[in-house]
């Protein structure tokens, strides 16, 4: 890759990491094209899709090096019936059609990446999930007398079902990777950082639930060199865990998160407090409860090396260029 300008479609790639990669390969001087239902003014091109239907978009497909796909509505919303299946089908349709799209090119992506979520392994407090030994969820106890909820199989089922498409497809010319992505933190408004760092400021930052699940995370620049180390290492297939190697509790991750914004102190919130905070909110408690002890082994054994493998230094890293921006 070094050297060489690359052709790089972004089908949904207006959101948050969306826009971390368009930034991040325009600056290095790719072409980068991302695929939207609102086309919008930006330093890459923008071209209208629906997601549903094929158009005149499939045109930037053709002879494109790369396809990253990270269309989906965003899961921070009650898993009722109907934002269930808007979840559903907006991660599985575009996905669905992209591989009809790639299969019938003559001149295909040479890769397709697919958006996919840590949150498809178990529940674990025991020990770290890799893509070799990595447990997926469903089911699983999650105390001595309970078992996962409903709500978390049924992420996970959709994590199998959004994966299997891409897998399923057609696409003998094209290299597939689905991206098994941990938290990504981005010093942006309304980002997961953006929301933390808020609770924080407000002496809210204490630890959440009992702070011994595991928290994985990923630094948005570590997110970007990944990808573009996926991309040049041609070898590297399959489901790929995106997670800096050292994910920790809760309640170490609150600490720190703290300390790099000055706050010695933080009202925690116990588990019944975040459901019931969570509801307001209108979002689920998953996103906060569930145990994510996810590594990135393939990528480690790759040779990739992480700017941000720590998240003390991470989160310092992350206040900084917020103070600086905003
Ligand atoms: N951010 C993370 O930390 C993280 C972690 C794990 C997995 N992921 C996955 O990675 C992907 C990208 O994440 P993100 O945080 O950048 O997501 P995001 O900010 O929510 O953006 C995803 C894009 O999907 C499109 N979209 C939203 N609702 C849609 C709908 N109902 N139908 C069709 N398209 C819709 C939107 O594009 P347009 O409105 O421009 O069409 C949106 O910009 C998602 O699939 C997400 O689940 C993200």
């Amino acid at each position: 890759m070094p050297g060489r300008r690359l052709r790089i479609v972004i089908p949904g790639g207006s959101g948050q990491v969306g826009r971390v990669l368009a930034a991040y390969f325009q600056e290095r001087g790719h072409h980068v094209t991302v695929l939207t239902r609102s086309p919008y003014s930006a330093p890459w091109q923008t071209v209208h899709w629906d997601g549903k239907r094929v158009g005149p978009w499939v045109e930037t497909l053709k002879g494109a090096d790369i396809c990253i796909h990270l269309s989906g509505k965003s899961v921070h919303c009650r898993y009722t019936a109907k934002n269930r299946k808007e979840l559903y089908d907006s991660r599985i349709g575009p996905t669905r059609l992209l591989s009809h799209v790639i299969a019938g090119l003559a001149e295909p992506p040479r890769v397709w990446m697919n958006a996919s979520t840590a949150t498809i392994y178990r529940h674990a407090l025991d020990r770290d999930m890799d893509e070799a030994t990595g447990e997926i969820g469903g089911g699983e106890m999650v105390s001595a007398r309970q078992r996962a909820p409903e709500k978390w199989n049924w992420t996970i089922q959709l994590v199998k079902d959004w994966e299997a498409t891409v897998f399923d497809a057609p696409t003998p010319r094209t290299r597939k990777i689905v991206l098994r992505t941990s938290l990504v933190f981005s010093p942006a408004p309304g980002s997961v950082f953006a929301v933390l760092s808020n609770l924080v400021r407000l002496g809210l930052g204490g630890t959440q639930g009992n702070g011994r699940q595991y928290v994985s995370w990923m630094h948005e620049r570590d997110y970007a060199r990944a990808v573009e180390f996926l991309i040049e290492h041609e070898e590297m297939d399959g489901p790929v865990n995106l997670a800096a190697p050292h994910p920790l509790p809760n309640r170490a991750f609150m600490v720190a998160l703290r300390d790099a914004w000055d706050m010695p102190n933080g009202l925690p919130a116990p588990a019944l407090l975040m459901k019931i905070g969570m509801f307001f909110l209108r979002t689920e408690p998953e996103l906060v409860l569930k145990s994510r002890c996810v590594v990135p082994g393939k990528l480690l054994d790759a040779g990739f090396i992480f700017d941000f493998p720590e998240w003390p230094q991470a989160a310092e890293d992350l206040v900084r260029q917020w103070r600086e921006k905003w």
